[in-house]
C-alpha cells in the first residue's frame, strides 16, 4: 500500500505577508485535510523557505524546494543553492526536472539526473517530474519521451536510492492551462512508468513507487484523478495558492486512502 503524497508547487508567486496567511490557514486545515494519511509538502520559492518553514514548525506539513543545483560541492556557482543548502533549510523534498525548467532554463536530461543524485546525496527526497508536450502526444511519441526521461534520470540508482524517488507525471500540456488528462488517460501513462521502472528495478521497486499526477489539478477534478491504481497524489500548482482549494484537494486523496 502506497502513501499518497500531495505537493503544491508556488511557482514564482507569493509575498511574505501573503504567504503568512496561506500557510497558517494550511496549518489550522491540515489535520482536517488528512495530514498524515496523506504526506503534504509545499514548494515556495527559495527565497521564503526560511519563513515558511518556521510557520510550518509543528505541523504535519514538509517543505520542499523547486529546484537545485547540480552540483555538489560549494563552489564559485553564482546564483545557485545546493541540496545541502536545501537539507540545511529545512527542506525533505525538492522537484527535479519540472517542465518549465527543462523547456525555459535548457535543462537537459543530464542536467536532470546530475541534480537527482545531488538531492540524493544530501538526504533529499526527489520529486522527478516527466511528460510529454501536445506535439510529442500528437506525434505518438509519448511513450518514447516519457519513458526516457524515466529511464535516463532513474535507472542506474540502486533499490534503496530509488525508494526514496517520487515520480510526477505532468503532461506539458495541462500544466496551467486548465486542460487535464482524463482519468484513463492519466491511468494509462501511469501504468507505463511502472512497468519501466519494473523493467530496470524489479517488480517490487516499481510495485512501492509513488506516481503523483500533475496538470491543471483542482478541487473539483482531484478525487476522479486520484481514485486511479496508479495514481499516488498530485503535484499541484494554480490551486495550490489557494488555501482551501489545496487541502481540499488533500482531503480527497485522504479520503480515498481510508476507502482503501
Ligand atoms: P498547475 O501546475 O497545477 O498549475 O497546472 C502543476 C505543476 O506545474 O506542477
Amino acid at each position: 500500500m502506497r502513501k499518497a503524497l500531495v505537493a503544491a508547487n508556488w511557482k514564482m508567486n507569493g509575498r511574505r505577508s501573503a504567504n503568512e496567511q496561506l500557510i497558517s490557514a494550511l496549518v489550522s486545515g491540515a489535520e482536517q485535510a488528512g495530514a498524515g494519511v496523506v504526506d503534504i509538502v509545499v514548494c515556495p520559492p527559495a527565497v521564503y523557505l526560511a519563513d515558511v518553514r518556521q510557520r510550518l514548525a509543528g505541523s504535519l506539513i514538509e517543505l520542499g524546494a523547486q529546484n537545485v543545483s547540480s552540483e555538489k560541492a560549494d563552489g564559485a556557482y553564482t546564483g545557485e543553492c545546493s541540496a545541502q543548502m536545501f537539507q540545511d533549510a529545512g527542506c525533505s523534498w525538492v522537484l527535479i526536472g519540472h517542465s518549465e525548467r527543462r523547456a525555459r532554463y535548457g535543462e537537459t536530461e543530464e542536467v536532470v539526473a546530475a541534480k537527482l543524485l545531488a538531492a540524493l546525496d544530501a538526504g533529499l527526497n526527489p520529486v522527478l517530474c516527466v511528460g510529454e508536450t501536445l506535439e510529442q502526444r500528437q506525434a505518438g511519441k509519448l511513450v518514447e519521451v516519457v519513458s526516457s526521461q524515466v529511464v535516463s534520470a532513474l535507472s542506474t540508482l540502486s533499490v534503496d536510492a530509488l525508494s526514496k524517488v517520487v515520480v510526477a507525471y505532468e503532461p506539458v500540456w495541462a500544466i496551467g492551462t486548465g486542460l487535464t488528462a482524463s482519468p484513463d488517460q492519466a491511468q494509462e501513462v501511469h501504468a507505463m512508468i511502472r512497468a519501466v521502472v519494473a523493467e530496470f528495478a524489479g517488480k517490487d521497486s516499481a510495485q512501492k513507487m509513488r506516481i503523483l499526477y500533475g496538470g491543471s489539478v483542482n478541487a473539483t477534478n482531484a478525487e476522479s484523478i486520484f481514485a486511479q491504481p496508479d495514481i499516488d497524489g498530485g503535484l499541484v500548482g494554480g490551486a495550490s495558492l489557494k488555501a482551501e482549494e489545496f487541502l481540499a484537494i488533500c482531503r480527497a486523496s485522504a479520503d480515498l486512502a481510508a476507502v482503501g
